[in-house]
Order: C-alpha cells, then sequence, then structure tokens
C-alpha cells in the first residue's frame, strides 16, 4: 500500500495577512494567496495550510474566531475560498485549513447568547465558576502571555468567572458538553464538503480540562496553562474529530498543535493510530543550532514518536521567532533547511524561510500582537519596490530587513540563493522515495556532525550536517557518494567532498 499523501508531502504555512495582498490595504488575503500560487507550484510545495482566515475581531489575529464558516470581508469571501481550494487542487497543491477549538471569541454569537444570562441555552458552552469569598479566580492557572495573569475573567453581567486560557476575548469553549462537541463537528464538515484535505488543530492538548480545575503545580509557574493542560479527556475528543475525517474519502488528514514540550506526550496524542495523523513536537525548534543537541532529539522522535505515528519537523511559525534569525546567519539556514527537509517526518515550512527572512525589527509604536510575535509576522517582499508587491509601502506591519534585496523576485533570479536551494531540496525529494518515506538510520559521525541515511528499497541518500563553525572531516562518510544538493551550492553532481564546510550540509546520492 503507498504511503498517505500526508507521509510525502511538505506542507507550507501561510499567514494570509503576512503573505501576499491583492487589494492594496497593507493586509494579505485570499486572492493575494491565490495569485502566488504559480510561485508555490514552482517551489515544489505538495500542501498548503492556511492560518485563520474566518471572520474575527483580531484580538489575536484570526485566533479569535466570531464564525467558523465565514471568510472575514478582510481576506475576501466563501467564493475566493473555493476558487483559491480549486486552484490549488488544480495544481496538485493540497489544502489545510487551521481550526481553532479551544476557544471562540467573546464576539461569538455562542459567547454572547452565554453570557446573557446563567440560564441561558448556551451557557454551559463554556466554562463557569461561582465567585469565591475572597474574591481569588477560581484556580492558580496562569493566562498565555502573562506573567501572572489568571486564565479567569469575572463577568459582571451575570457575577460568574469564565476560563480563558488564552485572552479574555478567546473564552474557552466546554468540550464536556456533547452540544458543543457537534457543532464543532459540524464546522469540520462544513470545510471538508468544501473540499479541504485536512486541519491544522490548534492548541488541540488543551481541550480536554480536568473536571475539578486542579491548580497547576507552584513549581511550574508562571508557565502559562495553555502550555502544561493535559487531561486523559483529550484522547477521546480526538478520537471523535478523526472518525469525521474518516466520514470522507479516508484521505483527509489532521496535525495537532501540541504544545507541550515533551515529546513523550506528544507522541501519546497519536494514540496508536486512533488519535492525530501528525502531531506538532517543539522541543527541536527550541533546540540550539548544536550537533549534540539535534541528535538527542532526533533520537527521542525514534524513540517516542515512530512507534505511535509519522513524525513532523518545523523550524518556524507564526508564533515562534524565525530560525534564520534564531540561528544568526544564512549558512546555518541553509543547513538547517537540509535537516528539516532530510529528516524522515512531514516537513513543515513557513512562508519566508525559503527566502531566508530574517524576523522585523518592530518599533514600539508598531507593536500589534498581545503575545509579541510581529517581528516573525513580517509581511512576505514579492519584489524589491518599495511597496515590495503588495500595492501599498505601507503594510499591517513593518517588512522583514533588506527587503530591497532579499525578496522573492531578486532570489527567484539568483540561481545561487537561499530560494533556489529550497526548490532543489523539494525537487530531490520528488525524485526519492528514500527521502519521502524512507528508512532513516543515524550513522556514527564526527563532533559537530550529525549525519543519517535514508533508504527505500533500491533508492538511497545520505544527509550530513556540519553544526560548526569549523571544517569537519567526514571523508568515511563521504567515499562512495554524489553530492546530489550542497547548501551552499558547491561541488553539485562531484564526488562527496572530505570535508563538510563550516555550517554546511550535503544531500548526497550514489554516482
Ligand atoms: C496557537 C496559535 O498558533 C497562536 O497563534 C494562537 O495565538 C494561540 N494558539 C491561541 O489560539
Amino acid at each position: 500500500m503507498s504511503a498517505p499523501w500526508w507521509q510525502s508531502a511538505v506542507v507550507y504555512q501561510i499567514y494570509p495577512r503576512s503573505f501576499a495582498d491583492a487589494t492594496g490595504d497593507g493586509v494579505g488575503d485570499l486572492q493575494g494567496i491565490r495569485a502566488k500560487l504559480d510561485n508555490l507550484a514552482w517551489l515544489g510545495v505538495d500542501a498548503i495550510w492556511l492560518s485563520p482566515f474566518y471572520r474575527s475581531p483580531m484580538a489575536d489575529f484570526g485566533y479569535d474566531v466570531s464564525d467558523y464558516c465565514d471568510v472575514d470581508p478582510l481576506f475576501g469571501t466563501l467564493a475566493d475560498f473555493d476558487a483559491l481550494v480549486a486552484d490549488a487542487h488544480e495544481r496538485g497543491i493540497k489544502v489545510i485549513v487551521d481550526w481553532v477549538p479551544n476557544h471562540t471569541s467573546d464576539q461569538h454569537p455562542w459567547f454572547q447568547e452565554a453570557r446573557a444570562s446563567r440560564d441561558a441555552e448556551k451557557r454551559d458552552w463554556y466554562v463557569w465558576r461561582e465567585p469565591t469569598a475572597d474574591g481569588a479566580p477560581p484556580n492558580n492557572w496562569i493566562q498565555t502571555w502573562t506573567e501572572d495573569g489568571p486564565t479567569w475573567t469575572l463577568d459582571p453581567a451575570t457575577d460568574q468567572w469564565y476560563l480563558h486560557l488564552f485572552l479574555p476575548e478567546q473564552p474557552d469553549l466546554n468540550w464536556r458538553n456533547p452540544e458543543v462537541v457537534a457543532a464543532m463537528h459540524g464546522v469540520l464538515r462544513f470545510w471538508l464538503d468544501r473540499g479541504v484535505d485536512g486541519f491544522r488543530m490548534d492548541v488541540l492538548h488543551a481541550l480536554g480540562k480536568d473536571p475539578d480545575l486542579v491548580d497547576d503545580a507552584p513549581e511550574l509557574l508562571p508557565i502559562p496553562h495553555s502550555a502544561l493542560n493535559h487531561h486523559e479527556s483529550t484522547y477521546e475528543i480526538v478520537r471523535g474529530l478523526r472518525s469525521v475525517l474518516e466520514e470522507y474519502d479516508g484521505d483527509r488528514m489532521m496535525v495537532g498543535e501540541v504544545f507541550l514540550l515533551d515529546t513523550a506526550l506528544v507522541a501519546s496524542y497519536y494514540d496508536g493510530g486512533q488519535g492525530l495523523h501528525l502531531a506538532f513536537n517543539f522541543p527541536p525548534l527550541f533546540t540550539p543550532w548544536d550537533a549534540g543537541l539535534w541528535r538527542y532529539r532526533i533520537d527521542e522522535v525514534v524513540r517516542e514518536i515512530e512507534p505511535q505515528g509519522w513524525p513532523s519537523w518545523v523550524l518556524s511559525n507564526h508564533d515562534q521567532v524565525r530560525h534564520r534569525t534564531r540561528y544568526g546567519s544564512e549558512a546555518r539556514a541553509r543547513a538547517a533547511a537540509v535537516l528539516l527537509l532530510g529528516l524522515r517526518g512531514t516537513p513543515f515550512l513557513y512562508a519566508g524561510e525559503e527566502l531566508g527572512l530574517e524576523d522585523a525589527v518592530v518599533p514600539e509604536d508598531r507593536v500589534v500582537d498581545p503575545g509579541g510575535r510581529d517581528g516573525c509576522r513580517a509581511p512576505v517582499p514579492w519584489t524589491g519596490a518599495a511597496d515590495h508587491g503588495w500595492g501599498t509601502p505601507d503594510a499591517w506591519l513593518p517588512w522583514p530587513p533588506d527587503a530591497e534585496h532579499r525578496n522573492a523576485e531578486a532570489l527567484r533570479a539568483d540561481e545561487g540563493s537561499i530560494l533556489h536551494l529550497y526548490r532543489r531540496l523539494l525537487a530531490e525529494r520528488h525524485g526519492s522515495t528514500a527521502l519521502q518515506v524512507g528508512d532513516q538510520v543515524l550513522l556514527d559521525a564526527p563532533d559537530g556532525v550529525v549525519a543519517w541515511d535514508r533508504v527505500d528499497g533500491g533508492d538511497a541518500r545520505r544527509l550530513l550536517v556540519n553544526f560548526t563553525d569549523q571544517p569537519v572531516d567526514v571523508a568515511a562518510l563521504a567515499d562512495g557518494w554524489t553530492v546530489a544538493v550542497a547548501s551552499d551550492g558547491t561541488g553539485e553532481g562531484a564526488p562527496a567532498p572530505a570535508e563538510l564546510a563550516p555550517d554546511q550540509a550535503l544531500v548526497l546520492r550514489r554516482p
């Protein structure tokens, strides 16, 4: 049986606000994305994941949804969405949409109705608690993006606290209520019926909550509860989601955001094949550019995730400082591309990493995100002109550094660019089942280097990544191999060199 598409695919995350603007209002939109599909087909991605484009008051830039089944006018219309899906599918690109099940916007009609009175029909769709005598919140859970803010707001209209792991504008749904489950299943079906190929599920591990709302251990504070919540009731919720997907053609996929920095726990949400198809595993994303530390993370994935399901790999997204910025140089970002696209599992790219974008420097008066994540959300520069292809020089956030030179048009014209490196890596994957779905064999390697083979029947690739700023002798690993792709573009097609250059990574094939 051939592997499902989402195992061999490379997924490309699009943050719609920041990707491409068809209307010239400085905010990206669905028509903007549609107009760039040929660029993505040229690059060679297999699927796109769209961060939320639903109706939203934008307190959390779309992760506060006020209508799950409509497009926010800022991004376009449902007809634009349908056209985008049709055009993507025509190019063989799958479409994954974001689904935000833990909380709605406080402006969602469900919450509006729920908060109206203590005996409102939808009251129990959210999580309410009585005020205490001392006026303290119901427990010690800490709100995301605060040091000590509670996850509770006392709603004056009915004098009860409601739960919100994120902003007060994002009240948590009560997944113990079967009506909530049914309504949110309905949302999945709405988008499945429109032809989406899968979902990225927001803070999935947070859905099932301890019914007693037990305090977090004091030594864990001030970690926000959203990064700690782990309750066994979530597994059943996830199985329910899976069964909704399986009502369709057996080919739809869900990837869960499991923001628990413990790979064994992440693995548990695959639930032995009954849970998630894929889960984001973030510890590697937080791992510095160091061979020993990375080798540890890779071993951990092999040990914990592989027995449960198919791994995923990600280095950047709309919530974290871009890895080009974290790792500190383009040479490392290039080597990291080889790492990301060479490991066994489904790689997730974040729009702009193929351009080697750094985080924007955001002056105080341009800060808009309550979570301090504006830098990685800087708009993608398409050209070197003052408006960078956006129809306005004043996009919603400042441009990333050096956009005059570091933009899609300029890098496409330069075969030595990081953009062309990503394209060659994706092409190499497409031509190699070993890279897509093959076994992975980790090799002994000199200090500072991580080396592994990918093998599928007669197809094999060897990968070498030098995490140091020194040349390293790899003659013993290189003998008999040819360079397929080099992170710095040198020697492709030639016999593999005896030495890796500083921060260089290679994909090798048999001559
Ligand atoms: C995780 C999302 O990636 C992030 O952007 C969002 O703010 C939170 N979940 C809350 O929905």
